[in-house]
C-alpha cells in the first residue's frame, strides 16, 4: 500500500508519499522560517496562511515523484494534531479533498506517532536499522519534550514528559533573548562550538529527579543573567557564545540522562531520539556516549526525518489504515492530545500527580 502523507501543523508544509514498509519514495518540506524569523516564533495566523499558499505546490511535488502520481497512491493519511488549529485544518481540508475525489481512504494521524515511528523510515540510499521493540524513544521538539516507551505493536506509554517549556522552546526562547534570530536550536548550537561551557554557571533542572522535565527555570535563569549584564547588547561575542555552551550543555545533559536512565529503568535495550531538537549535534554525541556506556542501542534518524516531515505522518498512516482505522469525512483537527496528557509516571511507574 502507497500511503500519500500531509503535514501542517506547525511550520513546515510537507508531503511524501511512502510504502507500507516505511520505503519513502517522495518527501518534500517547504519551511516556513523565514515568515517567523522577524517574530522569533511561529504566528499562527501566518502559519495558516502560509500553509494555504505552500500545500498545493508541495503535494503536487511529491506526487511527481511517482511515475502514475496520484494514480499511484492507495490512501491518504493526514496529521490531525496536535498542533496549530488553523495549520492543521489546511492539511485536513486538502487530504480530505485528495481522498474523496479519489474514493482512497483517508485516516487521521496523531503528529507524535509520526515522530516516535520515524526511526523506522527507509530513505533510497541511507543506512536502515529499525530498531528493535521495546524502545525507549525521546521526543523532543519545539512543542513537546517527552520519554516514551514504544512496544511491538506500536502502541507508546508515556514515561515522562515536561511540566513547562519543551527543550526546543527552550533554545527558541534563549535565542529571542540572545537576539540572535529564529530557529533558536541550530543557532544557539553553532555558537555554543565557540563557547566554554563551564565559565556560566546554569542549573541542570531535575537531572537526577525523574523521567520529567522542566526548562523554564533554565530559560529564566538565562533571562536574569542577561539583565544583570545590561541586555544582549552589552554581551561581548565571547559572552554570548559562552551562554550559549553553558545552555546547551545544561539541556544535552538532562536530555541524555534521562534518555539513558529511561531505558535502565524499563529494561529496554533501544533508544531513539527524534524531534526536531535530536538533530542536535552535540544531543546525538552525549545520548552515544552514555548508550554506549551502559549497554543501549541508539538509533538516530536521519536530520530530515527528526524534524517535521511528512514521510513519518504517511508511515504511521499506513500502520493505522492496516489496523483498519479510517477517518473519512468525520477527521476534524485537535490543538492537544488529551491522551498523552494522562498517564504520568514516576520512575518506580506509580502515577505522580499534576504539579501547577
Ligand atoms: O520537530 P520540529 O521540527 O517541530 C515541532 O514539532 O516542534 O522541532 C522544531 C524545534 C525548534 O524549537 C528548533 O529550535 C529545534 O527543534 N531544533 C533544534 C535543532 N534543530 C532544530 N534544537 C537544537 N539543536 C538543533 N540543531
Ligand atoms: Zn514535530
Amino acid at each position: 500500500m502507497r500511503v500519500l502523507g500531509i503535514e501542517s501543523s506547525c511550520d513546515e508544509t510537507a508531503a511524501a508519499v511512502v510504502e507500507e514498509d516505511g520505503r519513502v519514495l517522495a518527501d518534500v518540506v517547504a519551511s516556513q522560517v523565514e515568515t517567523h524569523a522577524p517574530y522569533g516564533g511561529v504566528v499562527p495566523e501566518l502559519a495558516s496562511r502560509a500553509h494555504l499558499k505552500a500545500v498545493v505546490p508541495v503535494v503536487r511535488a511529491a506526487l511527481a515523484e511517482l511515475p502514475r502520481g496520484l494514480d499511484d497512491v492507495d490512501a491518504v493519511a493526514v496529521t490531525k494534531g496536535p498542533g496549530l488549529i488553523g495549520a492543521l485544518l489546511v492539511g485536513i481540508q486538502v487530504g480530505k479533498a485528495i481522498a474523496f475525489s479519489r474514493n482512497l481512504p483517508l485516516v487521521g494521524v496523531n503528529h507524535l506517532d509520526g515522530h516516535l515511528l520515524a526511526p523506522d523510515l527507509h530513505y533510497a540510499g541511507a543506512p536502515h536499522s529499525p530498531p528493535p521493540r521495546p524502545y525507549v524513544a525521546l521526543l523532543a521538539s519545539g512543542g513537546h519534550t517527552a520519554l516514551y516507551l514504544v512496544d511491538d505493536d506500536q502502541e507508546a506509554e508515556l514515561l515522562g514528559q515536561t511540566r513547562d517549556d519543551a527543550a526546543g522552546e527552550a533554545y527558541d526562547k534563549v535565542a529571542k533573548l540572545l537576539r540572535l534570530g529564529y530557529p533558536g536550536g541550530p543557532i544557539i548550537d553553532r555558537w555554543a562550538r565557540q563557547g566554554d561551557r563551564s565559565a556560566v554557571p546554569l542549573p541542570l533542572p531535575m537531572l537526577h529527579r525523574g523521567l520529567e522535565f522542566s526548562f523554564a527555570g533554565l530559560k529564566t535563569a538565562v533571562a536574569q543573567l542577561v539583565s544583570r549584564a545590561g541586555g544582549p547588547e552589552a554581551l561581548s561575542e565571547m559572552q554570548v557564545a559562552n551562554v550559549c555552551a553553558s545552555f546547551q550543555h545544561a539541556v544535552v545533559e538532562v536530555l541524555a540522562n534521562k534518555a539513558v536512565a529511561a531505558c535502565e529503568d524499563r529494561g529496554a535495550r533501544s533508544l531513539v531520539l527524534t524531534g526536531g531538537v535530536a538533530a542536535n549535534g552535540a544531543l546525538r554525541a552525549r545520548a552515544a556516549e552514555l548508550a554506549e556506556a551502559r549497554g543501549v542501542g541508539l538509533h538516530l534518524p536521519p536530520r530530515s526525518a527528526c524534524t517535521d516531515n511528512a514521510a513519518m505522518i504517511a508511515y504511521a498512516g499506513a500502520r493505522e489504515l492496516a489496523k483498519g482505522a479510517r477517518d473519512g469525512w468525520h477527521l476534524t483537527a485537535h490543538s492537544r492530545d488529551p491522551a498523552r496528557r494522562r498517564g504520568r509516571f514516576s520512575r518506580d511507574g506509580s502515577p505522580i500527580p499534576r504539579v501547577r
